[in-house]
């Protein structure tokens, strides 16, 4: 039986995978010269032949650039041994609900989602620190030799490394910062579904480099536009040049509508009371505002050239060499279904009317975001604070309108996904719980964030709140409290019908070192004597539960799945989604347990690798779940591992 691998995907084998399915003839074999391995690899002269005269050449390029460039593609490709450990203790609702909250470094958990979520979200909003001079940035592992440290100015957090303040005196003020967002966008693009899209707030700062590299992460063409959201209401006279006003939001589609059918196509927004020009509605029509186009077209056939007559009673004609547009048959229809406009006064010649709620669903979003329509940073911040007894416990929030707005404009599914890898506050789930509260949704939000520690002086602090992600997780906490409230006092009957219960809960996940030992990794690097000495290769501080979710992020299973557990003499068998991967972890399985699972007809089973005494437990248990399941061996080998 073959071991998971319990290490996330490499980015190169990811590119390999998307670059077999496009074209298979310029891959061949060769062999390692280190390891003498042979293995699938390109072949770069078939390659560049495949694609013609459209290979770049010599030195002159168009290109953008920046100190650290290639490292973070690197480490944007590099595999981590790493896991998400899950805290069903500071979830809400953790059978049920399928809204996840994971703590720690972005980059780290973007790619250990990558499994499970490829091609899986509709919108990814983020809000990354906007390179003032005074941000936290985080330190990825890439350019940490003890000089690049000292290009920073000190401001080194508890712990004692990472998240370290940028100032415009690190020589490479810039460059780290285009680094790090670099390699995060490059997984994140991964995880957007096809018809996705990104949205990303940024100020002048960083605005430049951050369209550059959008446009190289997910190619030019998918630029969507650069909104200009009014953050402010209020002029700042003591500003030295201009009172800054906005922030910009880059909108990316994973694919343009223009270029793909399947691309992202934008959602409407709701038009209110706004009424586009031309259209009224003189004759009070229930279906609401219309406008109208004349009956007669230039061309057409004899047939349609017949007598109309009005309501007044008067008869008449196309005008002369014109016809009507449509037949008799169609007319009379239209006229019976009140569709035909004679005037105000009956007497006017004949024109159709055209409905607003037939041709328009909505407003074309504008590219400003206006303050009045969608919130400010004032409102953000007054949101926060009501939600968290009058403390202002966040800096920088965003306003729920607007997150709700890109929502909207995302054009979400029902059940579509969201992400924030940026979450702070955790704006962008309130806004999730908010849109799902209005027509019944259950979207799913997955919000991200680092444990950034709460300044001692702070009234966060003071309050109890050691980090953001307490306050990220209380807020959320918070206002699914107060949507839940609201909508029962709109509706009564909360779960009437078949509308599933509002999901206000999430499930807690932090980021942590694998939860296997060395030596799962590297046995070659043991000795025997060391290796009997082994119990096990799993960490002793790890429960079940943490090993399964390893094994599901391991395996491409998604984090919000239903579990349960059967006893079956003694032994645990972990069953997610009825099947869809079951799992037993403890020691010694006897035949009834091997049974069990085979009566489960699973998709997939994990055990362990002790679960077996001597290596002809193993076969045994290969052969009963041979017999039991019916599979064939290749469908054993692929369908059961271990760890
Ligand atoms: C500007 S705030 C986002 C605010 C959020 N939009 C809101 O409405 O509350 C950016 C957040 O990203 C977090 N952050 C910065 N680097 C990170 C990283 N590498 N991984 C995860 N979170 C990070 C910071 O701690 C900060 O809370």
């Amino acid at each position: 039986m073959e071991h998971l691998k319990q290490e996330t995907a490499s980015g190169a084998q990811l590119n390999m995978d998307a670059l077999y399915q496009i074209c298979p003839q310029c891959f061949t074999e060769s062999k390692d010269p280190k390891t003498g391995e042979v293995k699938h690899a390109v072949d770069f002269e078939k390659l560049r032949l495949l694609l013609g005269d459209n290979v770049a050449e010599g030195d002159e390029r168009y290109d953008f650039t920046w100190v650290g460039k290639r490292a973070a593609l690197q480490e944007a490709a590099k595999p981590i041994r790493k896991t998400l450990r899950p805290y069903p203790e500071e979830s809400v609702d953790w059978e049920n609900t399928k809204n996840l909250y994971i703590e720690g470094d972005n980059l780290e958990v973007l790619k250990l989602l990558q499994n499970s979520y490829m091609g899986k979200v509709k919108m990814i909003y983020i809000d990354p620190p906007y390179n003032t001079g005074n941000d936290f940035v985080y330190q990825d592992d890439f350019h940490q030799t003890k000089q690049d440290y000292d290009f920073f100015s000190g401001d080194v957090t508890e712990e004692g490394e990472r998240l370290v303040k940028n100032t415009e005196s690190n020589g490479r003020f810039h460059s780290d910062w285009c680094s790090m967002i670099y390699s995060r966008l490059m997984v994140a693009r991964n995880l957007l579904k096809e018809d996705g899209v990104i949205f990303i707030s940024i100020d002048d700062n960083e605005v430049e480099n951050l369209r550059r590299i959008c446009n190289e992460v997910f190619g030019e063409y998918n630029f969507i536009a650069n909104l200009i959201w009014q953050k402010k209401f209020s002029r700042a006279n003591d500003a030295m040049y201009f009172s800054t006003m906005h922030d910009h939001i880059i909108c990316v589609a994973k694919n343009n509508l223009a270029k793909d059918e399947k691309g992202w196509k934008i959602g409407l927004l709701p038009r209110g009371d706004e009424l586009p020009s031309g259209y009224g509605n003189p004759d009070n029509d229930p279906r609401g505002p219309w406008t109208s186009v004349i009956l007669s077209a230039k061309s057409g056939s004899p047939s349609l050239i017949y007598e109309i007559t009005t309501p007044s009673g008067r008869k008449c004609l196309p005008p002369s060499g014109r016809y009507w547009s449509c037949s008799k048959d169609t007319f009379e229809k239209w006229r019976s279904d009140n569709r035909i406009w004679f005037g105000s006064d009956g007497d006017g010649t004949p024109r159709k009317k055209t409905f607003l709620s037939e041709v328009q669903a909505g407003l074309r979003p504008n590219t400003i975001l206006f303050q009045d329509e969608v919130g400010n940073n004032q409102e953000a911040k007054q949101e926060t604070k009501a939600l968290f007894d009058g403390l202002g416990v966040f800096d920088g929030p965003k306003p729920v309108r607007l997150l709700y707005t890109l929502g909207i404009i995302a054009n979400l599914d029902k059940n579509d996904i969201v992400v924030d890898f940026f979450s702070g506050s955790a704006t962008t789930a309130h806004a999730v719980m908010q849109l799902n509260a209005e027509d019944g949704g259950t979207r799913k939000f997955i919000m991200v964030q680092w444990p950034e520690e709460c300044d001692e002086e702070s009234e966060a602090f003071k309050a109890g709140y050691k980090n953001i992600c307490d306050i990220g997780k209380e807020r959320i906490r918070r206002a699914g409290k107060i949507i839940l409230e609201e909508q029962k006092a709109k509706k009564g009957d909360l779960f009437s019908g078949d509308q599933k219960p509002l999901d206000v809960g999430f499930r807690v996940f932090k980021c942590a070192d694998s939860n296997m030992k060395d030596v799962y990794y590297t046995p070659a690097e043991y000795s025997q004597e060391l290796l009997l000495g082994l119990e096990d290769n799993i960490k002793e501080d790890r429960n079940d539960l943490d090993l399964l979710f390893g094994c599901m992020l391991d395996w491409g299973v998604t984090l919000d799945l239903p579990l349960r557990t059967e006893k079956v003499d003694g032994v645990t068998i972990h069953i997610v989604n009825d099947g869809d991967l079951v799992a037993c972890f403890d020691q010694n399985i006897p035949e009834s347990a091997i049974d069990h699972i085979a009566s489960l007809l699973p998709m997939r089973v994990v055990l362990r690798d002790s679960c077996f005494k001597e290596a002809k437990e193993k076969m045994n248990f290969f052969e009963i779940f041979k017999q039991r399941t019916g599979w064939s061996e290749e469908e054993v080998k692929k369908n059961v591992k271990v760890i």
